[in-house]
């Protein structure tokens, strides 16, 4: 299950050609990264299943809860709308259990309308992206994420790394974060706690150190302002807030 995260693509092609030589299925997790795509196919299109989400904060985002799948395969796509009510495909003749997955009408609705502002809202982004490139492109002391060979991501986030030592855990990102707040920027940190330190995932025994990298990055990553309305002089503020809390820690 490739994971398009930040909506940047995954490399689709080393992806499907792992996936024939062990013959698994693909399902994209395509729910930061509608728009984005790879080669000249979108994300969600090429794996046997792609799922989005439309949760506000998303590229396409509604009013509340949704989400699609999307899929080439009929009976794939004849199961799933079996399973999304309640496991019935002839009202009140259940064949499986299923869940309540409706896409309500007045989402709908209204994914329908912002569906034809997606493509200028992902340039915009991009543009914002290019923008945040230019501004903390010779700032030392951070990572700013790349973008990849073959594909185009569509920034639903736009997160760079604090270098730190590992010794130092999240200290310093936590403390540039602090300095960014105090001063009405706000950051997030997507995300904090790694899969395998997670509570529900205990029983695995897989403690710190387990995975090094991933826990370095959940310690230095954060997420600066992204949305396609995000003005140029909001912008400089972000990256002077930024260059004056790296000088402070
Ligand atoms: C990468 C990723 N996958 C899956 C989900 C789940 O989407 P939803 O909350 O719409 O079920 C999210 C939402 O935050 C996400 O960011």
């Amino acid at each position: 299950m490739p994971v398009h995260l930040f909506g940047r693509p995954v490399d689709m092609e080393r992806v499907m050609a792992i996936a024939q030589d062990h013959n698994l299925p693909v399902i994209e997790d395509c729910a930061q990264s509608t728009g984005a795509t790879w080669g000249d196919r979108k994300v969600g299109s090429i794996g046997q299943m792609g799922c989005f989400s439309f949760f506000p904060t998303k590229n396409l985002g509604g009013c509340g809860d949704g989400g699609a799948l999307t899929t080439n395969d009929p009976e794939i796509a004849a199961t799933v709308r079996m399973l999304r009510e309640h496991g019935s495909r002839t009202r009140y003749y259940h064949e499986a259990i299923g869940v309540n997955s409706r896409l309500d009408a007045v989402q709908a609705a209204i994914l329908q309308i912002k569906l034809r502002y997606l493509e200028g809202w992902n340039a915009a982004r991009h543009a914002v992206a290019e923008r945040y490139q230019t501004l903390l492109g010779a700032v030392p002391g951070i990572v700013l994420p790349t973008v990849p060979q073959g594909g185009a991501t569509v920034w639903n986030q736009y997160t760079i790394r604090i270098e730190s030592p590992p010794e130092k855990g999240s200290e310093w990102r936590d403390r540039v974060r602090q300095f960014l707040m105090d001063q009405g920027i706000i950051s997030m940190i997507y995300y904090p706690v790694p899969l395998h330190l997670q509570q529900v995932y205990a029983s695995l025994n897989l403690g710190p150190g387990s995975f090094p990298n991933t826990e370095l990055a959940a310690h230095q990553v954060l997420s600066l302002p992204m949305y396609p309305e995000l003005s140029t002089e909001a912008q400089a503020r972000v990256a002077h807030g930024l260059k004056d809390a790296l000088a402070a820690i």
